[in-house]
């Protein structure tokens, strides 16, 4: 377990469309600080999302940590309309070809936190060169794209791994994991160091929201 204060950023991508605002009232009223917000550009991953837009509209009546998942093949051409859009925290993929290093900083830059993001084929070792200089790295424990898929268990060495890194090199970024996280899965993370939870289905699915983010952080 790890001693920083365990968040839960629920993922509108499982809410209501229609009425986004309602999704972000339900996390607030659940007691929750963080919405985890994902981006998608059809080409990084087979689906669409929201644009910059939706955050400066969901900005006007929210005072949640915006948590954005850029899942876009050149997030350097947008993370400035994402910054100014209201968002708190911008994570950019390490995968596709683009400065990634370059963006990491613009991002802080623009003043925000950054993070960076690998998926379920990527290695930990690509993430050595920037472990140094990000504020959270993410974990993907499904292939990103779309909500409500079934978690990867081989992922959570990914975690420990991750966790004793930044033990040992005396790392404060948050460490989190998104894709499939229930409260089964949510525990098996938190086991192997991870501290920000992303849920999607599960949190929106729940009968009874604050019974199951109270089970999930407790
Ligand atoms: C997947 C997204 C996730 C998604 C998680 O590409 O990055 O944030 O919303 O959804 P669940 O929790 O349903 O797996
Ligand atoms: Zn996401």
């Amino acid at each position: 377990m790890t001693e920083k204060e365990i968040i839960l950023s629920p993922s509108i991508l499982a809410g209501d469309h229609a009425n986004l605002e309602n999704s972000v009232r339900i996390i607030t009223e659940t007691g929750l600080r963080w919405v985890h917000i994902d981006i998608m550009d059809g080409n990084f991953v087979p689906n669409l999302t929201f644009g910059p837009q939706t955050i400066i509209d969901l900005r006007k009546n929210s005072q949640l940590f915006f948590d954005t998942h850029l899942m876009l093949s050149q997030p350097q051409n947008h993370v400035e309309a994402f910054a100014k859009a209201g968002s708190d925290l911008i994570s950019i993929h390490i995968e596709p070809e683009y400065p990634v290093r370059k963006t990491l900083k613009h991002i802080r830059d623009l003043g925000c936190k950054n993070g960076i993001v690998i998926n379920p084929d990527t290695s930990v070792d690509s993430l050595t060169p920037y472990i140094e200089d990000v504020d959270l790295i993410l974990v993907m424990t499904v292939q990103p794209g779309f909500g409500g898929q079934v978690f990867r268990e081989d992922m959570l060495h990914k975690i420990e791994i991750l966790n004793s890194l930044r033990k040992k090199n005396h790392l404060k970024f948050r460490l989190e994991v998104d894709g499939g996280i229930n409260l089964d899965t949510g525990l098996k993370c938190r086991q192997k160091g991870c501290d920000t939870l992303v849920a999607g289905s599960a949190f929106f699915n729940a009968n009874n929201k604050k019974s199951f983010a109270k089970n999930l952080i407790l």
